[in-house]
């Protein structure tokens, strides 16, 4: 596992302001919880946000969007995600993101703030530590 960094020096708090305008896009009817996620690589950046769906089962989540986004437009090669909610307490990635984003994007550094400016940066490797991907296959 790679050392902790400070947030500023990968460049988080502006990965995070991108996050906080995805964030106003978020399709949040249901639940009133709206994420945005801004996903980074090789320079390039997508924003997701979380889209909700009546049959809740169906909804997404914003780092899901970003993630499948990325992919679609060709994207391979990712280095962090930026997520963001209103929560005064910080609001991890679900099982669900924590491996859709291992398999797509790897052990990204994974970015979670609030509108307030509290914000922890960890690795996707101490989020998900003994993940089943393709090598189990
Ligand atoms: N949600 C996300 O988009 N990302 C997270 O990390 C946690 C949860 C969304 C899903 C749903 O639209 C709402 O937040 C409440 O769970």
């Amino acid at each position: 596992m790679k050392a902790a960094v400070p947030a500023d020096d990968l460049g988080l708090r502006a990965l995070a302001t991108q996050a906080r305008r995805a964030r106003r896009r978020a399709h949040a009817p249901f639940s009133g919880f709206k994420v945005g996620a801004a996903l980074r690589g090789q320079n390039k950046i997508t924003l997701g946000c979380n889209v909700e769906a009546a049959t809740y089962g169906l909804t997404i989540c914003a780092e899901r969007v970003a993630a499948v986004k990325a992919i679609s437009e060709g994207r391979r090669s990712f280095d962090a995600i930026a997520v963001v909610t209103d929560s005064a307490k910080l609001t991890p990635p679900c099982g669900a993101c924590r491996q859709v984003l291992w398999e797509l994007c790897g052990d990204i550094w994974i970015h979670i703030a609030n509108t307030r400016g509290k914000s922890r940066t960890m690795r996707l490797s101490e989020l998900l530590p003994f993940p089943f991907d393709r090598r189990n296959l």
